[in-house]
């Protein structure tokens, strides 16, 4: 065995393989040379690729690339050794590496049979890049959905509310104001009876005249057709409420219908109408309407009324929070009638205003203007998505401008925001004034 060792690592009675170029020195220098830059180069490419299996610790079939690693380096040895060989006459051991080296190849060679097959599977780059579009997509359109069911059932519950607290406020509202009218004939008929008595019964019993005296019976003549005219006002107010109560809520309109697009901003208004009165810290909210002459449009007005609620809601959000954290300071843009923006540097009052007309006589513009804080471009651009919100948990759910997108969308329509740091904000709509039918 010792022997077989030593004969193995001695040079016996072989000739260098210099022997053989006959020692020309560019013939040797040659074969130095370009034998040690292969196994430099075979012994750099594992280094590099057991580097790229450590990063990618994901990558199937690992194991063949450490095979194909462990193959280069005994090629690389083998060239090392034809250097080597050139003075030293080892042939036993440089055939012994050879056949390692055989035997590593074949193995690499056999184990990358089963791989090819499974490697072709693989999906490419560009298809995985396909897949992930799509996924997104998926993706999206899930949380699309998942905004609009919270929103449906949101909007349902809020509609049904509405709707049980006007059908509830009608009636009373209607004795109420059904009663006035009699009541005020009925009182003056008693006034014109007391008036007959005072004439023909100037003396009366001094407890009577003592009686009219105390409740001056003068002042009640004057004052209470007053009061009745008061109790009017308030009976029409209630009822305008409760009809623009009936309006945004529209309960059982799932279909198509022409609908006068005023009455829904104005039913709106009405309903935000608490928010835009001046409280103890923030003056009222103008609200400027611009109306042009506009048909009847046909539409989903319930949801449509939902779109002008959204947008409203945010207008006055802003405006509040510009009195707080925009220091108080309005923009002083002010759109014009016509769209187009002017500075007139004195409007610091908080605003919305409100225009619509009629363009390309086939759609109806709708404009909402705010002068609040604006947006940064980060936020414009995500504005739509859903669930994006600024404010605060618990304030926003972030659905409200994705869920007016994709109302408009289905209309056929187009929203679009105009909007800037400080310079206000305007959301733009533009719906068809017939459903277009596919
Ligand atoms: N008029 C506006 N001025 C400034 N920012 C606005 C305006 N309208 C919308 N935004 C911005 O767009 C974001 C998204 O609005 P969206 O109505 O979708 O959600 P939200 O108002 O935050 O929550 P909610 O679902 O309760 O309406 C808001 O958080 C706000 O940052
Ligand atoms: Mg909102």
């Amino acid at each position: 065995m010792l022997q077989f060792l030593q004969s193995f690592f001695s040079d016996g009675s072989f000739i260098p393989h210099g022997h053989c170029y006959l020692w020309k020195p560019w013939l040797v220098w040659i074969h130095i040379a370009s034998d040690s830059l292969i196994a430099l180069v075979y012994y750099s490419i594992p280094v590099i690729l057991v580097y790229f299996v450590k990063k990618r610790e994901d990558l199937p079939f690992k194991w063949i690339i450490l095979l194909f690693g462990a193959f280069i380096v005994s090629c690389g040895t083998t060239h090392i050794m034809d250097v080597w060989t050139l003075w030293h006459p080892t042939y036993w051991l440089s055939a012994f590496l050879k056949v390692i080296t055989a035997l590593v190849s074949l193995s690499t060679a056999i184990a990358l049979l089963p791989v090819i097959p499974k490697a072709i599977a693989l999906p490419s780059p560009a298809q995985l890049e396909t897949a992930n579009c799509q996924l997104k997509l998926a993706l999206g359109e899930l949380a699309n959905t998942q905004a609009q069911l919270i929103q449906t059932e949101k909007m349902s519950s809020l509609g049904q509310l509405v709707a049980g607290i006007a059908h509830e406020i009608n009636n009373p509202a209607n004795f109420i104001y059904g009663n006035i009218a009699p009541a005020h004939e009925y009182v003056q008929d008693l006034f014109s009876l007391i008036s007959l008595y005072e004439k023909y019964y100037p003396c009366t019993t001094p407890e009577i005249h003592a009686y009219a005296e105390e409740i001056d019976l003068d002042f009640i003549k004057a004052d209470f057709p007053k009061i009745l005219s008061s109790i009017k006002m308030g009976s029409d107010r209630i009822r305008q409420i409760v009809l623009s109560l009936r309006n945004f809520s529209r309960l059982g309109e799932a279909e198509i219908k022409k609908v006068d697009l005023h009455e829904g901003i104005d039913s709106t208004l009405v309903i935000l109408q608490n928010r835009l009165k001046a409280k103890t810290n923030s003056p009222a909210i103008e609200v400027i309407k611009e109306y042009g002459d506009l048909p009847k449009v046909e539409c989903y007005a319930g949801q449509i009324n939902q779109v002008f609620m959204h947008i409203l809601t945010n207008a006055i959000d802003t405006l509040e929070e510009s009195m707080v954290s925009c220091q108080g300071m309005i923009s002083v843009r002010t759109p014009g009638v016509t769209g187009k923006t002017t500075d007139n540097g004195q409007n610091d009052k908080p605003q919305i205003r409100i225009s619509t007309q009629v363009v390309d006589n086939n759609q109806v513009m709708i404009r909402f203007y705010d002068n609040g804080c604006g947006m940064t471009e980060e936020v414009k651009q995500k504005m739509f998505d859903p669930f994006f919100t600024t404010k605060s948990v618990g304030s926003g759910t972030g659905l409200g401008m994705s869920i007016s997108y994709q109302i408009i969308d289905k209309h056929g329509g187009q929203l679009k925001c105009i909007s800037a740091p400080l310079q206000g904000t305007e959301f733009i709509i533009q719906i068809p004034i017939h459903v277009k039918h596919n």
